[in-house]
């Protein structure tokens, strides 16, 4: 199997690691990939939200199949322009992605399906925006209703706060178009929850659960980032409660999105509040999370290209030589200096191949780049270490073995990821 892989994150890495691992596989070409990832898939140039650019660099290769990691290439419709050229590819269509690219579109969906998440108004301007504010107490959740790259929720603790970031949302000045029409959310207190399910139309197929760590700073203090760390353990989820969440959440919502005529294939990435009224949905992802992914690969086994293909070509997901391991994992992210707001100069990064001489360690590159000197970084989130171990506690001591053999100037990470577990 030829197989063509979008994106260039640690979550790419981190599937090209698995997919290297198929017995199936005859080449994995990347784009635009990253440096960290040559040793598994052939790099190519490009944007892989640009349609054309893709269906270029299919023509040429001819994969059998196109597995799309980020949302971006998903929301630009990328999918669909595969699709009419006869490509199977591994991610839903645009319409489907709007679960992911229209927050006002998600959430208006859940209402209509009945399926548990905090009550919201949508609000297409400033004066709506802050009528609506009378309908919630604080603190109240603010989303901007595009694709923000993670920079689009603010919880706002008053009025004052809320004010201000619905001027910053409307006006443009904080996440650009995206923040021209806003969601207006009820907070919710509880345990979150990362669940992704292999989707293919009609039946899902639960992988193991996670949670991603998302505030910069320790004791989940300071701004929101992409993720610095992730944690996968099934006993982050009984089975009571994730029979609850398959009939409540994620069955309607795949019956929903086929009613609707948009039938849901890819990675559904349900974002969860596990409330005391139950579990209730946060916001979906349409795509593998980053860093959960990194977290969640070390415990894949079974032929995951044989998985992604049978999804893409709606195949019964029963069959499936996929199954994961009951040993829990986790990945701490290292980040430059700055992140995640303005970063500094690229600095020259060491002790990359001496990481993953740590038993276990797997070193998912991001932010990297690489030249006749080494490695740099060259990006935000400039790597995840990635450990599965019998004990939670032995995957995360070696996690930060290894962040501690890492090298760079500025470089920060969260001593706390998975702590709570253990
Ligand atoms: P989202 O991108 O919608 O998942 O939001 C980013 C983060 O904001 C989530 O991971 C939660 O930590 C937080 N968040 C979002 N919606 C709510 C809510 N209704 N109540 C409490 N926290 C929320
Ligand atoms: N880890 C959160 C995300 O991928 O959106």
């Amino acid at each position: 199997m030829k197989i063509l892989l979008l994106g260039a994150g640690g979550r790419e890495h981190a599937l090209a690691w698995k997919l290297r691992q198929s017995p199936r596989l005859k080449a994995l070409y990347a784009l635009p990939g990253n440096p960290g990832m040559a040793a598994q898939a052939e790099l190519l140039a490009g944007d892989p939200a640009q349609p054309e650019t893709v269906l270029a660099a299919a023509a040429r290769l001819r994969p059998d199949l196109v597995v799309i990691g980020p949302e971006t290439p998903l929301a630009a419709g990328v999918s669909d322009a595969l699709r009419a050229r006869g490509y199977a590819v591994f991610g839903p269509s645009r319409a489907a992605a709007q679960l992911e690219s229209s927050k006002a579109f998600a959430k208006r969906f859940l209402d209509r399906h009945h399926i548990p998440t905090a009550r919201y108004a949508v609000a297409e301007d400033l004066a709506a925006a802050e009528a609506a504010l009378a309908q919630f107490s604080y603190p109240v959740v603010l989303k901007a209703d595009g694709l923000a790259a993670g920079k689009g929720v603010v919880i706002a603790e008053s009025a004052g706060i809320a004010r201000e970031t619905l001027a910053g949302f409307f006006s443009g000045a904080l996440v650009g178009r995206a923040g021209a029409r806003v969601v207006l959310e009820e907070f919710l207190a509880g345990a979150e929850l990362s669940l992704l399910a292999l989707c293919n139309g009609r039946e899902a197929r639960l992988l193991p659960p996670a949670r991603d760590h998302k505030r910069l700073l320790e004791g989940d203090r300071g701004p929101n980032t992409g993720g610095m760390g992730a944690v996968s353990h099934d006993a982050l989820l009984p089975s009571s409660l994730r029979a609850r969440i398959e009939h409540e959440i994620i069955a309607p919502t795949l019956a929903g999105m086929r009613a609707e005529q948009s039938p849901f294939q890819g990675i559904l990435y349900c974002g969860l509040m596990l409330t005391a009224e139950g579990p209730k949905v946060l916001e979906f992802n349409v795509r593998f999370g980053d860093p959960e992914t990194q977290a969640l690969m070390p415990r894949a086994e079974g032929d995951l290209a044989e998985a992604f293909l049978a999804t893409a070509q709606g195949d019964s997901l029963g069959s499936l030589s996929l199954a994961w391991s009951p040993e829990p994992s986790a990945c701490v992210v290292l980040a430059a200096a700055g992140y995640p707001g303005p970063l500094g100069a690229s600095e020259p990064v060491t002790g990359l191949e001496t990481a993953e001489t740590i038993p276990g360690i797997t070193v998912f590159c991001a932010g990297v780049a690489r030249d006749a000197a080494g490695w740099r970084t060259a990006g935000g989130r400039v790597l995840a270490l990635a450990c599965r171990a019998p004990r939670l506690q032995d995957a995360l001591a070696r996690c930060y073995q290894a962040a501690e053999v890492v090298q760079f100037n500025g470089k920060q990470y969260r001593r706390d990821i998975g702590a709570s577990l253990v």
